[in-house]
C-alpha cells in the first residue's frame, strides 16, 4: 500500500499512534484507521462526511472541479458517444467492450428482458394508487424467489448472469409498475427494440395497435438512463454494499438499494423537483421560494439543488439540461411553463450569496424530472426511472466487492446512554 504515515497524539497517551496514509490514483488520500479500535477509540463522522468506506476502481468524482469519470472515461464524452448499455458493460468490465463484446452483451440483454410470469401475480395484490417505488422494491425484492437457490455468490459467472438479469429486467419491472398504476395490460419486451425503445413501449403501448417509438425520445431516455448509471459510494449504493457484505443474494440487496434511493434527499428529488416547480407555479413566484430555501425555521430545501460531493455544478445536470431543450422542441412544448421556471430558478439562485457562499449548484435531479414529464411520465415514476438507470452502478459495486477480500460492514457509534444500572428490586 504506502510508507506515508500520520500520527494521532491522544491526550494521555505517552506515544502518538501511527497510522497508514494510502494515496489512490487520484483524488484524496486516506488515513487507515482499523487499528484505532485495538487502541480503544473509534473516528466519528456521522453521515460519512469525510470517510472512505472502501476501495473502488469503478468511478472517480471531483466535486470542487465538477468531474465525473466512469473506469476514466469522462460522462460528457459517454453522453455523446457511448450508450446505456455500453456503459453498463464499462462499469462491469473495467473497460469499453470491442462491437463484438458490446453485440454479444446486448444479446444477453435482450433475452433476459422477460420475467416469470409469477411476477405478474404480484402485482395484483398492489392498491392501483400504489406508489411505483413501493412496489419496484417488493417485486426486486421477490425476484430472490426466483434465483436465491441457484445463485453461488463466489461464483463469477453467477455473479454476472445475475447482473445480466437485473439489468434486463428492471426497465420491464419499472413499465409493469405503470402499467399496473393506470390499469393497463402489460406490454411483453419486443426482442427487435433497443432497450430504450423497449422501455418507451412497454410504458406507452398497448395491444390494441403498433406503437412508434421516436428515436429523439429513445436517445434521450438512454441517455438518461446512462447519466443515472452510477456515483461512486452514494447512499443507496452504500446500502447495497452493505447489504452485500453480509452475503445477501444481488436481488435483496438492490431492493435495499431501491428503497435507500426513494428519500426525497436522493433519488427521491427529482418527483420533488416537479412538486416544488408545479408548487412555484409562475415566474414571479420564485423569490418567495428562495427565501424559504434560505430560511432556516422552514424546512423547505430547493429540490435539484446542492449535493455532498458536488461543490460545483453537477456534469449530468449540464447534459440533461440541453437534452431537456432537445426533448421540449421534439415534442412542441419548448415554452414548457415548468422549464421557463426551472430555468429562471436556477439563474435566480446562482446569482444568490447564500447559494454561492454553501456552493450550491443544480444536480443531476433538478432537470431529469421536466424530461420525463414532457413524455407524458407521471413524476410518481421518476424515481423508479433513476432505479432503472442506476442499476448497473449498483451491481458493478457489488461485484467488485464480492470480487475481491471483503468484511461484513459494522460500523459503531458514540454511545451517549445510561450507563449500567440495577433492576429496580
Ligand atoms: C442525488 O450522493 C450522490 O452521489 C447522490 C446522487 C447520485 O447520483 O447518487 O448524486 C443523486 O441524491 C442528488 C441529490 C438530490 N437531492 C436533492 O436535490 C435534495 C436537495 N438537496 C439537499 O437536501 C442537500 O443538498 C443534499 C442532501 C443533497 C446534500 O446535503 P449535505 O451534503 O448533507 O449538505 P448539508 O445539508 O450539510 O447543507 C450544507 C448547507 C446547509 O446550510 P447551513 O447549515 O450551512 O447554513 O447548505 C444548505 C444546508 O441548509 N443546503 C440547502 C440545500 N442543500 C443544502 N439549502 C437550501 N436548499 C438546498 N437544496
Amino acid at each position: 500500500m504506502s510508507d506515508k504515515k500520520a500520527q494521532l497524539v491522544l491526550d494521555g497517551r505517552e506515544k502518538p499512534i501511527d497510522l497508514p496514509v494510502y494515496e489512490g490514483s487520484t483524488g484524496p488520500s486516506v488515513i487507515d484507521v482499523r487499528s484505532l479500535v485495538s487502541e480503544g477509540v473509534f473516528t466519528y463522522d456521522p453521515g460519512f462526511v469525510s470517510t472512505a468506506a472502501c476501495d473502488s476502481n469503478i468511478t472517480y468524482i471531483d466535486g470542487n472541479a465538477g468531474i465525473l469519470l466512469h473506469r476514466g472515461y469522462p460522462i460528457e464524452q459517454l453522453a455523446e458517444k457511448s450508450s446505456f448499455l455500453e456503459v453498463s458493460y464499462l462499469l462491469l468490465n473495467g473497460d469499453l467492450p470491442s462491437p463484438q463484446e458490446l453485440a454479444s452483451f446486448e444479446e444477453k440483454i435482450r433475452y433476459h428482458t422477460m420475467v416469470d410470469e409469477q411476477i405478474h401475480e404480484f402485482f395484483k395484490g398492489f392498491p392501483r394508487t400504489a406508489h411505483p417505488m413501493a412496489m419496484l422494491s417488493a417485486v426486486v425484492g421477490g425476484l430472490s424467489a426466483f434465483y436465491h437457490d441457484d445463485l453461488d455468490i463466489d461464483n463469477a459467472d453467477h455473479r454476472m448472469q445475475a447482473a445480466i438479469r437485473l439489468i434486463a429486467k428492471m426497465p420491464t419491472l419499472a413499465a409493469m409498475c405503470y402499467k399496473h398504476g393506470i390499469g393497463q395490460p402489460f406490454i411483453y419486451p419486443q426482442n427487435k427494440m433497443s432497450l430504450a425503445e423497449n422501455f418507451v413501449n412497454m410504458l406507452f403501448g398497448t395491444p390494441c395497435e403498433e406503437t412508434t417509438v421516436s428515436p429523439v425520445i429513445a436517445k434521450a431516455v438512454d441517455t438518461l438512463f446512462l447519466l443515472h448509471a452510477d456515483h461512486e459510494q452514494n447512499a443507496s449504493t452504500s446500502t447495497v454494499r452493505l447489504a452485500g457484505s453480509t452475503g445477501s443474494n444481488p436481488y435483496a440487496c438492490l431492493a435495499s438499494g431501491i428503497a435507500a434511493l426513494w428519500g426525497p434527499a436522493h433519488g427521491g428529488a427529482n418527483e420533488a423537483v416537479l412538486d416544488m416547480l408545479s408548487k412555484i407555479g409562475d415566474e414571479s413566484r420564485i423569490d418567495e421560494f428562495l427565501l424559504k430555501a434560505k430560511d432556516k425555521n422552514d424546512p423547505f430545501r430547493l429540490m435539484g439543488f446542492g449535493h455532498r460531493v458536488y461543490k460545483n455544478y453537477d456534469p449530468r445536470a449540464t447534459v440533461i439540461r440541453g437534452i431537456c431543450a432537445e426533448v421540449l422542441d421534439e415534442l412542441g412544448v419548448d415554452n414548457d411553463p415548468l422549464f421557463k421556471i426551472a430555468r429562471k430558478l436556477e439563474k435566480l439562485a446562482l446569482e444568490d450569496d447564500y447559494f454561492n457562499e454553501r456552493k450550491l449548484f443544480p444536480n443531476v435531479d433538478f432537470y431529469s424530472g421536466i424530461i420525463l414529464k414532457a413524455m407524458g411520465i407521471p413524476t410518481s415514476l421518476f424515481t423508479v426511472i433513476f432505479a432503472t438507470g442506476r442499476t448497473p452502478g449498483w451491481i458493478a459495486h457489488w461485484n467488485e466487492m464480492l470480487s475481491n477480500p471483503y468484511k461484513i460492514g459494522r460500523p459503531r457509534q458514540l454511545y451517549k446512554g445510561e450507563t449500567k444500572r440495577d433492576y429496580p428490586a
